[in-house]
């Protein structure tokens, strides 16, 4: 589906339409022969053409046989990992009277402490989720979007306060009652969760899952539904609200993501802003028209342009960003400020001038007054470019990146959540003495392999699958043999993480879908949106006046 075409200032009605979408041509793509086999320039037109037709819902092809991964059918030989990742994703399923609504965030039984790790998370759900549908198996996908979306329905409280009506779930679980023979549910909306924080994402990615669901079955009912119209309005009008907000991107508490700790990502964090941008791309078509909905689409269509005007001008930093940076003046006042959040130049880090190449770039953490997070998110990246919130230049750098810090941000085990780690000091005031995100662990520069699907997305939507395949290699050294743990921990990610639970459902669902997707790269559709020419002109502006 491609939103921003739809970005132009006055909306064609028409061209959104859902159901219009499908009736043009189908794309031809070859999905027989295994990726390997393929030419990378044969790749990057194939991906090229699925991308100018990023609109069309190609149904992915279903295979039959609802046990048998798909690999198996497939003409080369699948890595041995394959099999046992699928058993054990299928260990993970949750069932609701019967029916699979979820997989549980990890099936440790060595872990003494289950905590929450026995729910369904939302985020986790993402990569099991890409990997059912890439294997024709949209049944789950379709219980999982209705179960939250019933849970949305929920009045939810922390203490005597109501949240907004159209928060999602961070997780849920089922309660079975062995004797009355019943199950129910119960929902996390933060109010048990450790901090109380947030799950700020969590609407996001039911959007992107429900387009994804939409694009890989070319099933147009579900989304057209009241129940699903409704739940992407409610989701919608709690991030398009109107406040005190001088900037379009979603002012955030700490803790609102897949880092949902305590790490210094208050404000507006990079991982949030891409997922935002992704959910309301995906949002755009599929929305109705209706009085209700003709509404949200227009607002949609504002904030897209002034968020990816934001995001592309004042979050990217590479070699010559950092320079102009470095000699920024401060104290400007009024419009003509060039420093316009008023950074001071002694406040950028050391290691940022060491880890910048003269080749490549990425969207930092954070920017708000007087502060730029400098850190490199992995997640918001690698989301940047698959929402094509990164202009082409832009994810080519982001990819050029990893690849000339590819023992910074890789290492052994791919990939960092976050670059560099905070210590001592920095450590104590920002986490608050946090002793699960010592550096170089858990979210502080810890490795976690779920990343492997983003990153393998982003390579193949750039055209360069080499990079994702030397990333899947690093993983099949270890995955299983360590039992699938969460994330890794040390500068290089060579040690099983601290406190990391091993066979964590969406490290398993992460590399399968990574597999599946180099060996048939037109699955990238399901995850990916083009790059939109509305907003083109608006870049070239926006360099000169940051120049
Ligand atoms: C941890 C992670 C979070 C994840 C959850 C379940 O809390 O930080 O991102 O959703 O575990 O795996």
């Amino acid at each position: 589906m491609d939103g921003p075409r739809e970005a132009s200032s006055s909306v064609e009605v028409d061209d959104l339409s859902l159901s219009r979408l499908l009736n043009k041509p189908k794309l031809n793509i070859e999905r027989q022969r295994s990726f390997d086999e393929r030419s990378l320039s044969e790749l990057s037109i194939n991906v090229r053409a699925l991308e100018g037709y990023d609109s069309i819902y190609s149904p992915a092809g279903y295979r039959s046989g609802f046990d048998t991964p798909s690999t198996a059918r497939n003409s080369f030989e699948p890595h041995p990992m394959v099999a046992e990742a699928w058993d054990s994703l299928r260990r993970s399923l949750v069932y609701f009277r019967g029916q699979p609504v979820g997989t549980i965030a990890a099936n440790d039984h060595g872990s003494e402490e289950i905590l929450n790790y026995d729910q369904v998370f939302v985020r986790d759900f993402v990569p099991s989720a890409l990997a059912f549908l890439m294997n024709g198996e949209p049944e789950i996908v379709k219980n999982f979007l209705l179960k939250t979306l019933h849970l949305q329905g929920w009045e939810k409280k922390i203490d005597r306060f109501t949240l907004g009506e159209g928060v999602m779930p961070a997780s849920f679980k089922v309660l079975h009652d062995a004797g009355r023979k019943t199950d129910t549910l119960i929902a996390d909306f933060g109010e048990s969760a450790i901090g109380r924080v947030a799950p700020v994402d969590s609407g996001f990615w039911w959007i992107i899952l429900l387009r994804a669901y939409t694009k890989s079955t070319g099933d147009l009912s579900l989304a057209e539904t009241h129940e699903c119209q409704k739940g992407m309005r409610l989701i919608l009008a709690l991030c398009l609200s109107e406040g005190f907000d001088t900037f379009p991107t979603l002012l955030c508490a700490d803790g609102c993501s897949m880092i949902d700790r305590r790490m210094g990502i208050y404000g507006y964090p990079i991982e949030i802003q891409a997922l935002f941008f992704m959910a309301l791309r995906c949002a755009l078509p599929m929305l109705k028209h209706d009085a209700e909905g003709k509404e949200f689409v227009e607002r949609i269509v504002k904030r897209l342009h002034a968020l990816s005007y934001h995001m592309r001008s004042y979050f990217w930093l590479d070699f010559q960003q950092l320079n102009d940076i470095y000699r920024y003046k401060t104290e400007e006042y009024s419009h003509t400020a060039v420093n316009k959040f008023n950074v001071i130049p002694d406040s950028i880090p050391d290691w940022v001038f060491d880890f910048m190449p003269t080749r490549g770039g990425y969207f930092i953490g954070n920017v708000s007054p007087a502060r730029m997070d400098f850190r490199w998110f992995a997640l918001g990246n690698l989301v940047a470019i698959l929402s094509s919130l990164a202009t082409p230049e832009q994810s080519m750098a982001i990819m050029d990146l990893i690849e000339e810090r590819w023992e910074e941000l890789v290492g052994e085990m791919p990939l960092k959540i976050t670059y560099p780690a905070i210590e001592n000091h920095e450590w104590r005031i920002v986490t608050g003495c946090d002793p699960k995100n010592t550096r170089w662990s858990y979210h502080n520069g810890g490795s976690w392999p779920v990343l492997l699907w983003l990153l393998t997305a982003a390579c193949i939507k750039t055209g360069r699958p080499q990079i994702a395949r030397r990333a899947i290699e690093l993983a099949e050294n270890r995955l299983l043999k360590d039992g699938w743990p969460e994330y890794y921990d040390g500068k290089l990610g060579r040690y099983i993480g601290k406190q990391a639970r091993k066979f964590q459902t969406w490290s398993i669902a992460g590399y399968l879908v990574a597999k599946m997707m180099l060996e048939d790269p037109s699955h990238l559709g399901m995850v990916s949106l083009e790059e939109d020419k509305a907003m083109k002109p608006l870049i070239k502006r926006s360099n000169s006046w940051t120049c």
